[in-house]
């Protein structure tokens, strides 16, 4: 295989292996918010991507697809348990998203994350070219960065974390917190979403390992410095803008409000079905706006998108049930033959019905009790051209600190969100217009492609800095 100048390495290959319903086994894009981030950038650069393709024992030869070189890691189904179900999902992600979920801290669950996360630095370690650069993503793979430095000194390494980094209080909970923070710091440069995450790491290495640190610069024994930044991530906003202009979706969005009901207002919620997204708080409120009159069915609908995501873990198994039984008893109580109260989607759809769902929605509902970014809140402000639509966001999403015309809301306060839902359900026209070409024009500017370039200027930055601190040793 011919060694490549820059490889990423994540979790997830771009595109998943799945079995469909009928026993056909076909590719098809990952979830989340990181392939999408990511994609845009592979089709511009001579590069490879390491990744798991989705399912259990599958060796597959590295292969290109839609243009981008792919190169699988095998995981057997006792690693998916215990690295990806259990340390990944069941450790570091409630924990890292304030314990929201309580996390469950197992030894063997950690040391199958050491071994899995060593076969994805050696995976990396064998395709990057001399003097190429590797760019490791995310909290299932924190160790990747020190594992490549000690393959491959010659290599110059980022990390972003695409979810939060915790106050200390609470990452202290880590039985292997040094190893963590020393695997990350194997990176040249270290990206986070927020300056708060950033901000929280810088002191969990001043606590923990007593390292130097100056801005955002920490100096290692080893006598390199790590650039530690907050790179607030987006989205490739030209398709969602060019869908959002074609005839067909804009009669679809029409077709899917006349489908409802012709309610007055639509209210939507899109997310992967997890416990960190406020999805029962959410439905908690509008439910107790329809128990008090406040709103009808035929004012409001409300339509929840919930993509199926790491069924095999309790506490999403829970959630599940939870949302179901809320949203059952909430139907059960309003819906009348013409209008129902909330359509819950338990399932992904392709990006075209997205936008059409978009472009219906008066509101759109982000009320995450914790979230590195939010995607989708961007994608929504993305589609609406025609300046209209609220986005009722929460403050303690990474999104929260770019997008400031929105209607915010504390997701823990209910009574508080159901105010904001009934503001933004009565939001004048011009109010509309002019919060939304406020936020169009942050989302327009500060894409997918500007965060990437910054991301990789920084990295050209340090590697240069690197080299030049390697000559004037050797001098
Ligand atoms: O963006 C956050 C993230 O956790 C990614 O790392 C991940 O790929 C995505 O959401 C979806 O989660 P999963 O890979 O567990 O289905």
């Amino acid at each position: 295989m011919v060694a490549a100048e820059f490889v990423v390495v994540a979790n997830r290959l771009p595109v998943d292996r799945v079995v469909t319903a009928d026993g056909e086994e076909i590719w098809r894009t990952s979830p989340g918010g990181l392939v999408a981030a990511l994609e845009p950038m592979m089709h511009t650069v001579d590069g490879a991507w390491v990744g798991w393709a989705g399912m259990p024992d599958l060796e597959l030869a590295p292969f290109t697809a839609d243009g981008i070189r792919l190169l699988p890691v095998p995981l057997s189904a006792s690693e998916i348990q215990l690295y990806y179900e259990g340390f990944s999902n069941d450790t570091i992600w409630p924990l890292y998203h304030d314990v929201i979920a309580p996390p469950q801290f197992h030894r063997e669950w950690w040391d199958a994350y050491v071994t899995v996360n060593l076969r994805f630095a050696e995976a990396a370690a064998t395709a990057v070219a001399k003097g190429g650069t590797v760019w490791v993503h995310d909290y299932q793979l924190q160790l990747v960065p020190e594992m490549v430095r000690n393959l491959r000194p010659d290599v110059t390494i980022g990390y972003f974390h695409h979810i939060p980094f915790p106050a200390h209080s609470l990452y202290a909970q880590l039985p292997w917190r040094d190893q963590v923070l020393r695997g990350l710091l194997g990176a040249d440069v270290i990206g986070f979403q927020r300056t708060q995450d950033a901000a929280n790491f810088i002191a969990a290495v001043k606590r923990r390992l007593g390292y130097e640190t100056k801005a955002a610069l920490v100096a290692m024994p080893d006598g390199r410095h790590v650039h530690v930044k907050a790179f607030p991530i987006s989205i490739d906003t030209t398709p969602y803008r060019e869908l959002a202009r074609r005839p067909d979706i804009r009669a679809r969005a029409a077709e899917i409000r006349a489908g409802l009901g012709n309610p007055k207002r639509i209210l939507l919620g899109v997310d992967r079905l997890d416990y960190t997204k406020g999805i029962r708080h959410r439905i908690k409120a509008y439910g107790e706006l329809l128990d008090q009159g406040r709103i009808s069915v035929e004012d409001a609908t409300f339509i929840q998108v919930a993509s199926p995501s790491r069924e095999r873990v309790d506490a999403y198994v829970h959630l599940r049930d939870e949302v179901e039984l809320a949203i059952g008893r909430i139907n059960g109580d309003h819906d009348t033959l013409g209008h129902t109260a909330i359509r819950y989607l338990h399932q992904g759809f392709p990006r075209e019905e997205m936008v059409a769902m978009y472009l219906a929605a008066d509101v759109m509902l982000v009320t995450a009790l914790r979230d590195g970014m939010n995607l989708v809140a961007k994608e929504y402000v993305a589609t609406r051209a025609d300046n209209r639509g609220v986005l009722v966001l929460s403050e303690f999403t990474g999104a929260s600190d770019e997008l400031k015309q929105v209607v915010r809301v504390n997701p823990h306060d209910i009574e508080g969100m159901k105010d904001a839902i009934v503001v933004a359900l009565e939001m004048p026209r011009e109010e509309q217009a002019r919060r939304m070409r406020s936020l169009r024009k942050r989302v327009l500017e500060h894409d997918v492609d500007a965060w990437s370039r910054s991301f990789l200027k920084a990295l050209e930055h340090a590697a240069a800095h690197r080299h030049h601190t390697h000559e004037q040793e050797h001098a």
